[in-house]
């Protein structure tokens, strides 16, 4: 296993970023912070969720935030639960979209009102309805512990990654929802999913609830891990996993991947500027600790 050289970030704060969110962030401001951080550097950008507004209200203008987006050599990626969240998303045009499921029945039921297997099902045929041409990443969330259930088996995991591969999805993501793992939980469900997913086609998506994401995301590098989801300003939650803290800062995880000379094409601290400011505009808290250490040391460099 060999460190990559170069890791893709998938960018979340205008979805996992947001979703929690009582108070209703306007479109244009959701846009505007995916266009604000495009001209950053960001690529891929895990932008909005298809899913029922009554479930997550502040999800409902998925469709109106695409379309606010101008940047351009971006790829916008869209969470949708099932088909008719796909339909929208192809309506909406994106080119990339994320579909899920759990290790745990009790999050998945919670989550999208289905069990494991019943969303199995759904992710078939979303993948059955999605046209040649828009790329899909598998979440399997929950996958080290559930906030309901406990712990999670890592073998499990394992096949439910290995089954959305043989699927057909491009990647698949392990997402640690609540941020409860450390790095031998990391380093155990890894040891697991590899003997069945290929490494270059496992992606981690981590919740930093513990302060372990950045812990974490040093093993999925030394595992060969290249794709990895982050959040400008430490935004993010599930509204349907109790205790659930942002993902990891992107300024955090950028500064980690500089200090092993790992490429991204990304500028942290401008990364930094325009979080802290969409946070200060919309009272949210700036969570990522490099990105305040940047901005603080920036008359001096
Ligand atoms: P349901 O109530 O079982 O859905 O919800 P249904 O199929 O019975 O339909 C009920 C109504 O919802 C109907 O409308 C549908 O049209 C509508 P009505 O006839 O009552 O007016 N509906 C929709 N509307 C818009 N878009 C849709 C859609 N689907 C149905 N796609 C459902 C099932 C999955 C829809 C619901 O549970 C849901 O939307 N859940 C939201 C889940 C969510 O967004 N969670 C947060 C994201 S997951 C996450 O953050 C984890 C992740 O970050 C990784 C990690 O951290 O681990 C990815
Ligand atoms: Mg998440």
């Amino acid at each position: 296993m060999s460190i990559a050289e170069r890791v893709r970030i998938t960018e979340s704060s205008s979805r996992d970023g947001l979703q929690s969110l009582g108070a209703f962030v306007p479109t244009e401001a959701k846009s505007g912070l995916i266009n604000d951080l495009a001209a950053a550097g960001i690529r891929d950008f895990d932008a909005v969720s298809f899913v029922s507004p009554k479930w997550v209200p502040q999800m409902a203008d998925g469709a109106e935030v695409v379309a606010g987006v101008v940047a351009t050599d971006i790829t916008l990626s869209a969470l949708v639960p099932n088909a008719e969240g796909l339909e929208r998303a192809l309506a909406a045009g994106v080119t990339s979209i994320g579909v899920l499921t759990a290790a745990s029945d009790t999050f998945n039921e919670r989550n999208i009102n289905a069990t494991v297997d019943e969303s199995m099902h759904r992710i078939r045929r979303i993948l059955m309805e999605t046209p040649g041409g828009v790329s899909v990443r598998g979440y399997v969330s929950t996958a080290t512990h559930c906030p309901y259930e406990g712990e999670q088996d890592p073998d499990w995991v394992a096949h439910l990654a290995e089954t959305l591969m043989e699927w057909g999805v491009d990647s698949v993501h392990l997402g640690e929802t609540i941020g409860k793992a450390t790095p031998l939980h990391i380093e155990r469900l890894l040891d697991e999913v590899v003997k069945l997913v290929p490494i270059e086609k496992v992606g981690v998506h981590f919740h930093d609830s513990y302060g372990q994401a950045i812990a974490n995301t040093v093993v999925a590098l030394e595992w060969g891990v290249d794709k990895m989801d982050s959040s400008a300003g430490g935004l993010g939650g599930c509204p349907f996993a109790p205790g659930a803290a942002g993902n990891v800062a992107t300024e955090d995880l950028l500064w980690l991947l500089d200090g092993f000379g790992i490429e991204h094409g990304i500028d942290a601290r401008r990364v930094a500027k325009v979080a802290q400011r969409f946070c200060s505009e919309h009272n949210l808290v700036y969570n990522s600790k490099a990105g305040r250490a940047l901005l603080a040391t920036e008359e001096e460099e």
